[in-house]
């Protein structure tokens, strides 16, 4: 068993962003700028949106983290998202998921200007993306492809299950990994919760990716020896031996699934780490893509 180190690549894939940020300013080329939108203060919404700001930091970019209150209406908020569509210094923009139950993420990721949606959650990024057109990649899915490429796992004809159908991961990872592309070209199942039979089928998976959002769901008696494991979940459980009173666990059973497989994804430092070199890579593309369109208009 092999584990797909998401901070060893992670760190790895940040060197040449690094290194690319630096030839792109010798060109006369402009600094990349990531606006972080983040409402109230869920403390894992915080760690997410202060890890993206530090990673930007570290590679180069500029970063405006705007935050809200909770009370902050679904107008005002997609206000504050038309300010940064048209603010000309401003690459890329991500607004921080889950939002208050009272704003519809829908509306506000619609409001987000599709050359600077970043997170590839757009519905005309994601509409590029399944037709195969030039588009910003997901952040996640875009991360697990980088993973798969760096350990030269090559994903043509295997069965691959993709365990959870979000907007964000689950129904884009299952695309992606069917496209005609390299990494593609795999035959996917997507299961979700009304699946039946679930074990059935992931039994002859290949390769699982686990986005379903529940603690350990993947068990030792789902998984075919060899396999190949993604385990995008980030779950906080509770633990009275640590000082925060909780601790993270996939969405995989790792201490029983891990000895079955032939690559496994940790968490915390697989997937996590990858998701955030996927959204450092669009926000280069944002710039560099947005320069040219300046020039041509
Ligand atoms: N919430 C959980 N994952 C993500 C992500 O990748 N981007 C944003 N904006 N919110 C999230």
């Amino acid at each position: 068993m092999q584990i797909l180190d998401g901070n060893l690549v992670s760190a790895h894939i940040k060197a040449q962003i690094k290194q690319e940020v630096i030839d792109w300013q010798a060109q006369g080329g402009k600094k990349p700028h990531l606006a972080a939108i983040l409402v109230g203060n869920n403390p894992a919404s915080e760690a997410y949106v202060g890890n993206k700001v530090r990673t930007c930091q570290e590679l180069g970019y500029e970063s405006t983290l705007l935050r809200f209150g909770v009370d902050i209406t679904e107008e005002e908020l997609i206000n504050e998202v038309n300010k940064l569509n048209n603010d000309d210094s401003v690459d890329g923009i991500l607004t921080q998921l889950p939002l208050p139950k009272h704003i519809s993420p829908d509306a506000v990721i619609n409001s987000i200007n599709p050359a600077k949606d970043v997170d590839g959650f757009h519905p005309i990024t994601q509409g590029k993306m399944l037709l195969g057109q030039p588009s910003f990649l997901p952040a996640t899915p875009y991360g697990i492809l980088m993973m798969l490429e760096y350990y030269k796992i090559d994903v043509t004809g295997m069965n691959c299950v993709v365990i959870g159908r979000s907007n964000i991961v689950g129904t884009p990872m299952t695309v992606l990994l069917s496209r005609n592309a390299n990494p593609g070209n795999a035959t996917v199942t997507l299961t979700h919760s009304r699946t039946k039979n679930l074990k059935d089928i992931t039994l002859n998976a290949d390769l699982i990716v686990a986005a379903i959002g529940k603690p350990k769901y993947v068990t030792a008696d789902m998984v075919k020896p060899g396999a190949i494991i993604i385990d995008v979940g980030i779950n906080r459980i509770e633990d009275a031996t640590r000082k925060s009173g909780f601790r993270l666990v996939g969405d995989v059973d790792y201490d029983n699934v891990a000895p079955l497989c032939s690559y496994i994804t940790p968490v915390p430092g697989g997937v996590g780490p990858m998701t955030i070199v996927g959204l450092m890579k669009n926000t280069l593309d944002a710039v560099k893509q947005n320069a040219k369109q300046a020039v041509l208009s």
